[in-house]
């Protein structure tokens, strides 16, 4: 399977993936990796992988529609047959969504649908959640909406930061989002209501 992997930080769920991907039997290829920031980890990444790079930030655009629609048409020219976000940090619009719906998966550090949002980890934190972890799941037109394909569950220690939980978290969030990956890319899905099973 092709995969097209969006990500806007550091990288290191994308780098889990190219990692799978070196082993041919795991089914799946990253065949490009498009950002909404210049200067980020994960263009680093995919400049040592050899993998070819977009990015389509929204301030080049004077309508976040066009911004959608951009996004969109990068990620086209590479026909991924799984879109993967992996900490991209922006909305996805309705154009893209469209495009790629069953075949667009995220990965979101909590567990949903506690904590959505771009403060996952803290907000788990600040309440006083005992267990959090992360979540990966197909993207709807919502914000961290979309049917549950797999969770794990991360401790909350009582002496825990934002930045040492969100470690932790990510250890298992990248597991979690090669197993799935490579699932879906070998075996397909079906889904019955938000019910998704891996045949
Ligand atoms: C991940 O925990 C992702 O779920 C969250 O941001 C983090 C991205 O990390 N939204 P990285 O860029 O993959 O290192």
């Amino acid at each position: 399977a092709r995969l097209v992997v969006l990500a806007s930080g550091s990288g290191t769920n994308l780098q889990a993936l190219l990692d799978a991907c070196a082993d041919p039997a795991f089914g799946a290829e990253v065949v490009a990796v498009g950002t909404d920031r210049k200067g980020i980890g994960a263009l680093d990444r995919a400049a040592a992988a050899g993998v070819p790079a977009f990015t389509v930030r929204v301030k080049d655009f004077p309508e976040r529609a066009q911004w959608d629609a951009a996004l969109t048409e990068e990620a086209r020219r590479f026909r991924p047959d799984l879109v993967v976000s992996a900490g991209f940090m922006k909305i996805v619009g309705p154009a893209f969504v469209a495009e790629y719906a069953g075949r667009f998966v995220n990965t979101h550090p909590a567990l949903l649908p506690a904590f959505p949002g771009a403060h996952g980890v803290r907000d788990a934190l600040a309440y006083g959640a005992k267990v959090t972890g992360c979540t990966v799941h197909f993207v709807d037109a919502g914000v961290d909406t979309g049917p549950v394909i797999a969770q794990g569950v991360v401790e909350v220690r009582p002496d825990d930061t934002e930045p040492l939980l969100h470690e932790r978290i990510k250890a298992v969030e990248h597991r979690l989002l090669v197993d799935v990956v490579g699932r879906l890319a070998r075996e397909g899905h079906s889904i019955e209501g938000r019910r998704v099973s891996i045949p």
